[in-house]
């Protein structure tokens, strides 16, 4: 264990955390989300979501991970030895496996895209929706192509984790996060100065509460797990390459802070073009492949932006890949004593191998047929509605029920200079936290049972 590989910096592990944090998640379905779901109520109570279930959680997972320099399974193994708590830990590396494989496939489509920017080619989408629908279909639904830039994808993920926690994941997100932002403010600009392109921000911060459903809390509350990468043991892992001076809960706020700009600023460079254009906000998962590069040749300079808006999503889908495949390597690496290389390699193909039947499921050979619902779609769901959140309600429980507020509190103001936690606050937020995403999963199953939710 004294050789546990470990940050370099401390502004190197919140750069990665963010990372893993920041992704299409905030960049692709945010916006469709809030576009979808009235804009700024929905806007609203993702932001309530983010910091009611989401800080808790994130704190938590940082704190177990840095306790025990393990990543998950370890991890509630050392803290409840010889219990069934190692099964939260199981339960985030199969959601590893899960999220990774459609995750990668969607990795693939942003390579690509940013290549038909790049040679000009949305220039005969513009203002041509169908035309644009015809392209981003034919491609999804091909069985080779989109396979092909899953695996170019997956092998950009493996070449940086490959080369360790300092040398790769760090490394590599300290160059990715700041050109993300950079590229972001590019875009925002770019977006708000165009006609009407102020729009962007009514649609998004300005609340129309009658907009405000049952159901978009139901989603902002699934989704802010998601895009926290919560509920999987990421953050415990990422937490266990840390040493005990860094400030978990100021590191933590960061993250959720850059991980929150993100996705407004993502929000508002996206629908303050799509304003502008005069083009539909409610288009829903196609807002980005489809809906956009019929807009980008219509701006002057359009390819530019649009090759500069998919090589940002390129770089925030891979920092949040390399999250994933890190819960899996890490895993291997710790429980069974494999090399780094070897737990890549292995899993990194069996997750492409995954992956490769999600993108075959979008239209030439889907194996869940029989459910009418696509491969892709199955794992989307289960792990956005099950896994993550029920993986994030147990982590919650077990730092109230099994390893006790006091020794959670006296591990986490570890490298805190000046603190006053007060634990019958922690207690109460862990509680509404556990308390909010059960009752989110009871209304999900009752509502897969019964065909009624709740809510919702
Ligand atoms: N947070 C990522 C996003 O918003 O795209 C997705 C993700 C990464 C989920 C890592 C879970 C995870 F462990």
């Amino acid at each position: 264990m004294q050789n546990r590989e470990q940050w370099g910096s401390k502004l190197g592990f919140i750069l990665a955390a963010s990372g893993s944090a920041v992704g299409l998640g905030n960049i692709w379905k945010y916006p469709h989300m809030a576009g979808e779901n009235g804009g700024g109520a929905f806007t609203i109570v993702y932001l309530i979501c983010i910091l009611v279930v989401g800080l808790p959680i994130v704190i938590a997972e940082f704190v177990i991970g840095r306790k025990t320099q393990l990543s998950p399974v370890g991890a509630f193994e050392t803290v409840a030895p010889k219990s069934n708590w190692k099964w939260v830990g199981m339960l985030g590396v199969a959601s590893a496996f899960v999220i990774l494989s459609f995750y990668g496939v969607v990795g693939g489509w942003t390579l690509k895209y940013t290549l038909i920017s790049l040679t000009g080619g949305f220039s005969q989408l513009a203002g041509d929706p169908e035309a644009s629908g015809t392209l981003f279909d034919s491609f999804i639904k091909g069985a080779l192509a989109p396979i092909l830039w899953q695996i170019v994808f997956m092998g950009f993920t493996i070449f940086v984790i490959v080369q360790g926690v300092k040398g790769g994941i760090e490394k590599w997100t300290k160059i990715m996060m700041p050109a993300i932002l950079v590229i972001l403010v590019v875009l925002m600009i770019r977006g708000l100065t165009l006609p009407n392109g102020t729009q962007a921000l009514d649609f998004l911060f300005k609340p129309k509460f009658e907009d405000l459903t049952a159901s978009s809390i139901v989603l902002a509350l699934g989704h802010s797990f998601f895009t926290l990468s919560l509920g999987m043991g990421t953050m415990i892992t990422y937490g266990s390459y840390l040493r005990k001076d860094q400030n978990l809960l100021s590191s933590a706020l960061w993250i959720i802070f850059l991980d929150t700009l993100i996705a407004m600023m993502a929000g508002v460079a996206i629908f303050a073009t799509v304003f502008a254009m005069g083009a539909d906000p409610g288009a829903g998962p196609g807002l980005i492949f489809v809906v956009l590069p019929t807009i980008f040749p219509k701006i002057v300079g359009g390819a530019i932006w649009g090759t500069l808006f998919f090589f940002l999503l390129f770089m925030a889908a891979l920092t949040s890949a390399i999250s994933i495949l890190e819960v899996i390597t890490a895993y291997f690496i710790d429980e069974k004593g494999w090399g780094r290389e070897k737990a890549i390699i292995i899993f990194g193909s069996v997750v492409t191998v995954v992956g490769a039947f999600c993108s075959l499921s979008m239209g030439a050979f889907n194996i869940t047929s029989f459910m009418d619902i696509s491969f892709f779609d199955v794992l989307d769901y289960l792990s956005s509605k099950y896994m993550l959140p029920i993986g994030g309600m147990l982590t919650a429980l077990f730092v109230l029920y099994r390893w006790g507020v006091p020794n959670f509190i006296t591990e986490m103001v570890l490298g805190m200079d000046d603190h006053n936690i007060n634990p019958a606050v922690v207690r109460i937020l862990f509680m509404v936290s556990a308390a909010v995403v059960g009752f989110i999963l009871l209304n999900e199953i009752i509502a897969t049972i019964t065909g009624t939710p709740i809510i919702g």
